[in-house]
């Protein structure tokens, strides 16, 4: 257990543009430096292989506790590897990840990658939600003892960001690593089971809360039952979850018949033969 001390202030001195003049002439406000400090001295133990799961509003200081966590961090002598940092090259999904194809489509599974169209893209012509996942890939595959994802699963559908929380907290915690996310969405909890949750409020206020894992496990267990009912196949939500988790196709067996169309029926002509 390592307990982190953050102390993060800044001294903001502005720039006297005659607009800035203008507007702060209109409004009152005074124009000398002022400090503001983000963390007081803000205490987090962390243990390797914890999920650390940072929220609050924007500008509130997520970012900064991200960044001063891997300063410290990287201090310590671990390995630290920032989503942020991960450079695509361009060549083909399948490429980019894994000594081979077998190991590639695996760790790409575990990112939420599993359509084979996916694979036979380069990184600039997917989207940006499936840009993400392929970052998390390679976060997945690095020999980092921490793996750090900020604005995470901001570019993903929330069905989406549930799953690959889950499965992220999955991969990291079979692996032993330490997962530390933070995104403004405070809908993560029960897919990432969270070690410390940490809520950033305005000034120099934190928030933070031990978790604990008995509601990942009911997550789990709803997400893999849904996935093999194939009764299920039909809401969305659940194809997600089958999508993203990499789950055999199955076909659906107890799918109401297919309705038919209402409406007259048109009589077609009938073939003439010719004599
Ligand atoms: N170099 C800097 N100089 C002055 N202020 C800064 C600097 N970097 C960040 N800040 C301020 O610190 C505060 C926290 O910034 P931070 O980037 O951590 O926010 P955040 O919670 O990550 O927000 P978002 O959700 O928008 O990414 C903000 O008010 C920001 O303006
Ligand atoms: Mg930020």
């Amino acid at each position: 257990m390592t307990e982190y001390v953050i102390q993060k202030s800044f001294t903001t001195s502005v720039d006297r543009t005659p607009r800035v003049l203008e507007i702060a002439e209109a409004f009152g406000i005074g124009l000398s430096d002022k400090q503001f400090t983000i963390y007081d001295g803000t205490k987090i133990e962390i243990e390797p292989g914890d999920v650390v799961y940072i929220t609050g509003q924007s500008g509130s200081g997520k970012s900064l506790l991200l960044k001063e966590l891997k300063r410290l961090m990287t201090a310590d002598g671990l390995k630290v590897a920032d989503l942020g940092d991960v450079v695509l090259e361009d060549k083909p999904v399948i490429e980019l990840v894994g000594p081979n194809t077998f190991k590639a489509t695996d760790i790409l599974a575990k990112a939420g990658i599993s359509d084979a169209y996916i694979y036979l893209r380069k990184p600039s012509e997917l989207s940006d939600g499936q840009r993400y996942r392929l970052r998390l890939a390679k976060l997945i595959e690095s020999d980092a003892d921490v793996w750090i994802a900020d604005e995470f699963g901001a570019v993903l559908d929330r069905t989406t960001a549930k799953v690959i929380a889950f499965n992220m907290q999955k991969v990291a915690r079979q692996a032993g690593k330490t997962l530390m996310i933070a995104t403004t969405h405070t809908d993560l909890t029960d897919e990432l089971g969270p070690n410390v949750q940490v809520n950033k409020l305005f000034q120099a206020r934190v928030a933070m809360e031990e978790g604990s894992y008995t509601t990942i496990h009911a997550v789990g267990q709803q997400m893999l039952e849904a996935i093999e009912g194939e009764a299920f196949v039909l809401d969305p939500q659940i194809a997600t979850w089958r999508r993203l988790l990499g789950a055999p196709f199955k076909r659906p067996v107890n799918l109401p018949a297919p309705i038919k169309p209402k409406g007259k029926k048109v009589k077609r002509a009938k073939k003439v033969s010719a004599s």
